[in-house]
């Protein structure tokens, strides 16, 4: 089963209608087809990050309802943004104990898509959130599983902001690296 949190996503959102540059989606529609290793959409608040993810849910989902017509079954996929991540990992220590490398491990080892929407977005970055993301990055890297992550921050601020050992796996140079600077479109004016 797919798992994504009601109430997040956007239910109408489709690849058809995510109104980024051209380089997004020649970028994206690719690995879509083939997912493996990482994949970045960093850019300021209120580009579409979100959105995009929304869409490739929604589009995933409408593939694994043409397979199972077939009696195929595609992959699975996992989104999730970063609070409700973060309040989930705390929410399972403080009732069942654990560190966090092997919660990590149990979240993300049996998902082959992965959408962490929202990297680095919560205000401190604490040493349990460091290693949180580090855990994160490293499972997925190791295994070279499929994983999409957006972030607020540029390709400039994971280097300032993250250990040279989390940088070095996040900017493998077989990943897709899309960054965008753009109006919010919360702020747009619509005519
Ligand atoms: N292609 C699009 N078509 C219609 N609305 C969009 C599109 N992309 C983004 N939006 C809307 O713009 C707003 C900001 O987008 P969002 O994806 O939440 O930004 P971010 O996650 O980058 O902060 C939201 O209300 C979203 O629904
Ligand atoms: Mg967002």
């Amino acid at each position: 089963m797919s798992r994504f949190f009601k109430g997040h996503k956007d239910e109408y959102a489709h690849l058809s209608k995510v109104d980024q540059p051209p380089e997004v989606l020649d970028k994206i529609l690719p690995w879509l087809r083939n997912p493996s290793g990482f994949f970045l959409f960093l850019g300021s608040v209120g580009i579409g990050k979100t959105y995009l993810c929304s869409a490739i849910c929604n589009a995933w989902e409408e593939k694994q309802e043409e397979t199972k017509k077939i009696g195929q079954r595609w992959h699975d996929f996992y989104y999730v943004d970063e609070n409700r991540f973060i309040s989930q990992l705390k929410k399972t220590m403080s009732d069942n104990g654990g560190c966090v490398e092997d919660l990590i491990q149990d979240r993300c080892d049996s998902n082959p898509l992965f959408i962490y929407d929202d990297f680095a977005s919560s205000m401190q970055m604490t040493d349990w959130k460091h290693e949180m993301l580090y855990a994160f990055i490293e499972h997925r890297y190791t295994k070279g599983l499929a994983t999409i992550i957006t972030s607020n921050l540029s390709v400039k601020g994971f280097k300032e902001t993250f250990h040279p050992r989390l940088v070095s796996r996040v900017f493998d140079c077989r990943n897709i690296v899309v960054e965008l600077h753009g109006d919010d479109r919360r702020q747009m004016k619509y005519a």
